[in-house]
């Protein structure tokens, strides 16, 4: 096999001939190719003898060219590498026009890369965010499977809209034009594909929890959608969702679990993807100084890493966090589009970030919310209003988790079943759990492209994940 820039770079057996493939990033002087391979940030330097190189091969060379070098890893003789290789033989693979190609080696819009995202890979930027990406996931499998818990495969199309979670995107293979109506007149879904109406899915936390049921611990790993109409720099149509589902926890463990999980992760890019960190920690600082002052973060990338792995996470009830925000300077002064009046008032993402960013300065677990703004399979506290949910909130984020101890008494899920006018028909199964055996169990759900905006210093969710879906947005 040829060898790949990062293995090379990181040799010191000099003098070896090697071979090597790679986009062109840039060609100075008909002399100096910076060649990436995706392996790593940075880019190997290889030095073409262009007295002796044919003409036509040298002109072929541009930014974003597919080229095969043979050559001698050699010290460098310039400043910036240690090693470079002393080309002896140059193949173009495929051509690039330096007149078309839109990835030019200077700084592009965020906006321009987004509409460029088959392209946007080959910045220093999106190859450091997608390497962390995978780096993450591999973490996160690592962690679960050291801990016990089994991976599922919740299903993607579901009959169930229970969740509550959001709104759904149906599927279908009616007729769009000519669907097939019953006699009041609505679309008949008995005659299609599932012979019931069917969506793709906001949430496998139902299904997981049945397999919590069996084999005691499990997590999710997969894609979720949110036919949402939010256009905000938090939200994706379809997003990766990690859930874990824990028999006999409650929700002390939870939030336990939950902290522990993100440290871990967090701690492993720390220690596994240092250079791309780096990068995007310079590239954070850039951004930051286009803000206003009063706007910057006091901290870097990596010391924001280390400040999440190193500090506990404020635990705080939602009743504690509301009387916070309805003394809090923003809320007497009408700076709130949402003004907290009272118990009872959901959080909108500007007092997650006020209680995050301005009040305790540190990741925040609230918890045991109202019942009537949570979903109905949360577990109802004795004072009969609060359950035990809990959010975990990030700085620069906001929610970043959203989890529960789970309803595990049959007549009190019932009871809220019918009180929410949900089909308990539906939920057949669901309530079965607490026929056979039931017993206490908890799981959260963890947004996987906020975790990676945080991990990278991105400041919009579409930048972190290869191709966004977001409202009349599908292009790729
Ligand atoms: O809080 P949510 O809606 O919780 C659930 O879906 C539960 N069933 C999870 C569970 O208990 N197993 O979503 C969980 C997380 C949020 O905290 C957020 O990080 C992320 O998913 N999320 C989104 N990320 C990107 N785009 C969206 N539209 C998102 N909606 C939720
Ligand atoms: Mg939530």
């Amino acid at each position: 096999m040829d060898s790949s820039v990062k293995e090379l770079l990181q040799s010191d057996q000099f003098l070896q001939e090697v071979t090597i493939k790679g986009w062109v990033r840039t060609f100075r002087a008909n002399r100096f190719i910076a060649l990436n391979d995706g392996s790593t940030i940075n880019n190997i330097q290889c030095v073409v003898d262009f007295e002796h190189t044919d003409e036509d091969i040298l002109k072929r060379i541009n930014t974003g060219t597919a080229v095969s070098i043979k050559g001698t890893l050699v010290e460098s003789q310039g400043k910036g590498q240690k090693v470079e290789i002393q080309v002896s033989e140059v193949e173009v693979l495929g051509d690039s026009d330096p007149e078309e190609y839109p990835i030019q080696p200077k700084r592009h819009s965020m906006e321009f890369l987004r509409e460029n995202a088959h392209l946007r890979t080959r910045t220093n930027t999106f190859g450091a965010v997608m390497r962390l990406r995978s780096a993450l996931s591999f973490a996160i499998h690592q962690y679960f499977q050291q801990n016990g818990f089994y991976y599922v495969n919740t299903p993607i199309i579901t009959g169930s809209d229970a969740e509550g979670a959001g709104e759904m995107f149906r599927i279908t293979t009616l007729d769009a034009k000519n669907p097939p109506l019953t006699e009041e007149g609505d679309v008949d879904y008995s005659q299609d594909f599932f012979g019931k109406e069917t969506n793709i899915t906001v949430s496998g936390q139902l299904e997981a929890e049945t397999y919590a049921m069996s084999l005691g611990k499990v997590y999710t790993f997969g894609p979720t959608f949110r036919a949402e109409n939010s256009n905000t720099s938090r939200h994706l149509a379809e997003f990766w969702m990690i859930e874990p589902e824990v028999a006999f926890m409650d929700l002390d463990g939870n939030m336990d679990l939950a902290e522990d999980f993100i440290k871990y992760v967090l701690k492993y890019v720390l220690e596994n993807n240092r250079e791309d960190l780096e990068f995007l920690e310079k590239r954070l600082l850039d951004e930051e100084k286009t803000k206003p002052q009063n706007e910057r973060s006091d901290m870097s990338l990596i010391e924001k890493l280390h400040f999440v792995i190193d500090n506990n996470f404020k635990r705080v009830s939602y009743t504690e966090a509301i009387d916070i925000l309805r003394n809090s300077k923003p809320n007497k002064k009408k700076k709130f589009n949402y003004l907290i009046e009272g118990w009872g008032a959901d959080l909108q993402s500007e007092h997650e970030r006020f209680l995050v960013e301005k009040h305790f300065k540190c990741p925040v677990i609230l918890f045991d919310y109202p019942a009537n703004i949570k979903a109905f399979y949360m577990r109802l506290n004795e004072d009969g209003k609060t359950v035990r949910a809990m959010d975990i909130l990030f700085p620069g984020i906001g929610e970043i988790v959203g989890g529960s101890q789970r309803e595990e008494r049959l007549d009190v899920l019932q009871q809220k079943i019918n009180e929410l006018g949900i089909d308990e028909k539906e939920l057949w199964w669901y309530t079965d759990l607490r026929k056979y055996g039931t017993a206490v169990h908890s799981g959260f759900g963890l947004g996987f492209e906020r975790l990676v905006m945080f991990a990278t210093g991105m400041s919009n969710v579409r930048d972190v994940i290869p191709f966004p879906r977001t409202p009349q947005n599908a292009e790729f």
